[in-house]
């Protein structure tokens, strides 16, 4: 049995992490075990750090934080048969809400569950790859799940739509993929950033950029969606923004509201605000997608082939900041100070 490692968080606030050995497990029927060649940092991983139980409340400690890994398959449990040993695959790693450390990120072997991972090409990096799975589960549960934006499923080869849908926040790791996501579903998106981003948010597909601190943002994306059906909004906020994003989320509610089509906003942030009257809006549980058919349609059905064909880009771009467990901590913090269309990688 392998020996394993990961980097604790052993008590509520702990900081630094530890890292220490840890135990190797086996898969059940539905899970592989991957040894991890990159994993990387989302915000939740340094705010839990820094917030303990009033952010999660369940999570038992010591714990392994992490949602983002890619790797290579050492292990598959009996009911599995969409992989085999060596395989190459990216996977979101769901520890936090199974309150389990054996399936967090961040250790050198993880528990995956088998249908919230990809096989991924050979010519994409782990670096590459670890970019992807929370900022896409999130940004799918939003846009697909049958109680959000309910949009048509991605494919390779999309079906237009005629609709257009707004990502707000599109330059975000959660937005680089709604972006995505969205086009490969047959929607157009307009999308915000700031205007250094634009060209990135235009080479993911979106077909207008605006810039979201503009003091007429509101009335320039009413402006945008005039004259189209629109397909409602993923709203992403920033947690080190003012509010973390209350203002985008009002902004979102007000397109929508203003707008001919799904007066809908799936919001990955939380707002104390009603929406107006006749708008729907809900928040966004990134792992959700795990408990329902939306998991298949991304993990199994769209994205192995999309990235296979070139047709979907693992963006943003990762920022390795170092090789080893030991470089989490420095992750968390550097992901804190903010990022700009770049993802805090960690090779292993
Ligand atoms: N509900 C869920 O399940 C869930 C899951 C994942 C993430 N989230 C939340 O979704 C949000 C986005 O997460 P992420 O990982 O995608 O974010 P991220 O990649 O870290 O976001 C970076 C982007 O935020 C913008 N930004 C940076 N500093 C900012 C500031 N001070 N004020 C406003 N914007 C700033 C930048 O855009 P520009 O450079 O273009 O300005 C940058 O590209 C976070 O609030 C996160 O907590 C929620």
């Amino acid at each position: 049995m392998p020996s394993n490692t990961a980097a604790w968080l052993t008590a509520a606030k702990a900081n630094p992490l530890e890292v220490k050995s840890a135990p190797y497990t086996s898969p059940h029927e539905n899970e592989i075990v991957v040894r991890n060649g990159a994993v990387a940092i989302n915000p939740v991983d340094w705010a839990i750090q820094e917030m303990g139980e009033t952010l999660f409340s369940w999570i038992k400690y010591p714990t392994v934080l992490g949602s983002d890994v890619a790797g290579e398959v050492v292990e598959v449990g009996s009911a599995v048969s969409r992989f085999k040993t060596g395989d190459r695959v990216l996977g979101h790693a769901v520890g936090l809400t199974e309150n389990e450390a054996s399936e967090g990120g961040f250790q050198a072997y993880t528990v995956l569950l088998a249908h919230m991972a990809s096989r991924i090409p050979d010519p994409l990096s782990y670096e590459s790859a670890a970019v992807l799975p929370l900022g896409l589960s999130t940004a799918a549960c939003g846009l697909f799940q049958k109680d959000y934006l309910a949009l048509q499923y991605p494919s390779v080869e999309p079906k237009p739509t005629g609709k257009a849908l707004l990502v707000w926040g599109g330059s975000t790791s959660v937005g680089s993929n709604g972006i995505q996501l969205a086009v490969a579903a047959g929607y157009e998106v307009i999308a915000t950033a700031s205007p250094k981003n634009f060209d990135y948010v235009k080479k993911l597909g979106a077909s207008q950029a605006f810039d979201y601190n503009s003091a007429s943002i509101v009335d320039e994306l009413i402006g945008a969606f005039k004259g189209k059906n629109i397909a409602g909004a993923l709203a992403i906020g920033n947690v080190l923004a003012a509010g973390n994003g209350a203002a985008a989320a009002a902004a979102c509610l007000e397109v929508v509201d203003k707008s001919k089509g799904n007066k809908f906003v799936a919001l990955t942030m939380r707002v104390s605000e009603n929406p107006p009257s006749g708008v729907g809006a809900k928040f966004i549980f990134g792992s959700s997608l795990k408990d329902n058919e939306v998991s298949a349609a991304v993990y199994g059905d769209f994205l192995p082939k999309a990235l296979a064909e070139g047709k979907y880009i693992a963006a943003p771009d990762p920022l390795v900041v170092g090789k080893g467990l030991e470089h989490i901590q420095a992750a968390f913090d550097l992901q804190k100070k903010g990022v700009s269309a770049k993802k805090v990688v960690v090779a292993l």
